[in-house]
C-alpha cells in the first residue's frame, strides 16, 4: 500500500548553479548538506545508524525507551510532528508508548527526502488503525511556516543531532521559526549530541566498514544529477575531522589529483589535497545548548541523558506564549 505524499517545497527555493558554482570557488569550497540525501543517501544513512561506531542512534534510543512516557505526560501531545524524521524507527517508540494512553494520534514525517518518508511509512504502516499517517515532503529551514497548525497540542521532534548539522546562525534561526511557531500547549524535543573523548566522536564519522565513506562521496552524484555535472568521486577522499576548538565534526571530500570540473561553460580547477565540505556535526556542553535556547526564544523544561551523557534529549517550551 502506498500512502500520499504532500509537497510543500518551493523548486525556486532551491539553490541555482550560479550559486553552487560560487561555493565551489570560495577559498573553503563546499556543497550544501541536504544534497547528502537522495533516494541511495537516505538508505546509506540507515546503514550509518547501525554501525558499531556510531553511537548516536542507539543512545538516542535507549533514552526513548527509557523516558518516553516522561516526555508525554509533560508534553500531553497528541500531535506527533517530526522534522527530518529519516526512517522514524526511533519514533516509533514514541508512537507506541503514546498510543497505550491515547484513542488517536496524529504522526506528521516531514523530510526532504521521499525515500526517507517512505520508509517511514514501511515502519509504521501496521502498528495501528489509531494512528493516522502524514507524509510532507520539504525543506525545514524554508519550508516551515508552511507547515498548517492545528489545535491539538503538538509535541515537535528534531532528533538525530540534526541541529548540529547548523552553524550557530542557522541553529538559532531555525529553533526561533520553530518557537513562533509553537503553541501554548506544545513542545519541542531536541536530540543533542554532547562533547565527549575525541576518539569515540571521530570514530563515529569514520566507521570501518566505509558506509560513511560512501554517503560522503555519493554527495558528488547527487549534484552531478542535478546540476548536470562531471565531478568523478573516486578522485576524492572521505575526511572527518574533529575540530575540537570548535566542538565539531568537519567532514570534507579531499581531492587526490588535479582536476577540472565543467559548470557553467567555464572550468573549475580542483588541485590535490584541495578540500570540499560537505558538513558539519557539531557536539554541544550543556551550557553551550543552553545559550542558544535562550536566543531561541525556548525555555528547556526537562532533559533526559544515558548513563554515560554521551547525548541528551531536550524538553523545551517556547518562551513567548
Ligand atoms: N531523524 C532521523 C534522521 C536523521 S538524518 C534520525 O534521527 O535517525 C537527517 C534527516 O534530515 C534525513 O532524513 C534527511 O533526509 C533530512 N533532511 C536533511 N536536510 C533536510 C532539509 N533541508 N529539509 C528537510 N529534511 C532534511
Ligand atoms: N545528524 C547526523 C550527525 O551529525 C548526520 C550524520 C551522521 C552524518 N553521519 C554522518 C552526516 C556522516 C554526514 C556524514 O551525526
Amino acid at each position: 500500500m502506498s500512502h500520499d505524499i504532500k509537497e510543500i517545497s518551493n523548486k525556486e527555493d532551491s539553490i541555482s548553479l550560479k550559486e553552487l558554482n560560487l561555493m565551489l570557488r570560495k577559498k573553503q569550497k563546499s556543497i550544501p548538506t541536504k544534497f547528502l540525501y537522495d533516494d541511495l543517501g537516505s538508505k546509506l544513512f540507515e546503514d550509518i545508524s547501525n554501525t558499531e561506531e556510531y553511537y548516536l542512534t542507539r543512545t538516542e534510543k535507549k533514552i526513548l525507551n527509557n523516558y518516553s512516557s516522561s516526555i508525554l505526560n509533560v508534553s500531553g501531545a497528541k500531535e506527533l510532528l517530526e522534522l527530518g524524521s529519516g526512517s522514524s524507527k526511533k519514533t516509533k517508540v514514541l508512537i507506541l508508548e503514546a498510543l497505550k494512553e491515547k484513542d488517536n494520534l496524529t504522526y506528521i514525517s516531514f523530510d526532504i527526502s521521499t525515500k526517507a518518508l517512505k520508509m517511514s511509512y514501511n515502519e509504521l504502516k501496521n502498528i495501528s488503525s489509531k494512528l493516522d499517517i502524514k507524509l510532507v515532503q520539504g525543506d525545514f529551514i524554508n519550508d516551515i511556516e508552511k507547515l498548517q497548525s492545528t489545535k491539538e497540542p503538538r509535541l515537535y521532534l528534531f532528533l538525530g543531532s540534526t541541529l548540529g548539522n547548523f552553524d550557530n546562525e542557522t541553529a538559532i534561526k531555525f529553533l526561533t521559526n520553530i518557537s513562533q511557531k509553537m503553541k501554548k500547549t506544545d513542545f519541542l524535543l531536541l536530540g543533542i549530541d554532547k562533547i565527549k573523548n575525541k576518539d569515540v566522536i571521530k570514530a563515529a564519522y569514520n566507521d570501518k566498514n566505509g558506509i560513511t565513506e560512501k554517503f560522503n562521496k555519493n554527495i558528488l552524484n547527487v549534484i552531478n544529477k542535478e546540476y548536470n555535472l562531471n565531478f568523478q568521486p573516486d578522485k576524492f577522499n572521505h575526511l572527518a575531522l574533529y575540530n575540537e576548538d570548535k566542538s565539531q565534526i568537519e567532514m570534507y571530500l579531499k581531492a587526490n589529483s588535479k582536476q577540472k570540473i565543467d559548470i557553467l561553460s567555464e572550468k573549475i580547477e580542483i588541485n590535490s589535497g584541495d578540500k570540499i565540505l560537505t558538513e558539519i556535526s557539531r557536539k554541544f556542553s550543556d551550557t553551550s545548548i543552553n545559550e542558544i535556547f535562550e536566543k531561541s526564544g525556548l525555555l528547556s523544561v526537562k532533559n533526559f541523558s544515558d548513563e554515560k551523557s554521551y547525548y541528551s534529549l531536550y524538553l523545551l517550551r517556547s518562551n513567548q506564549k
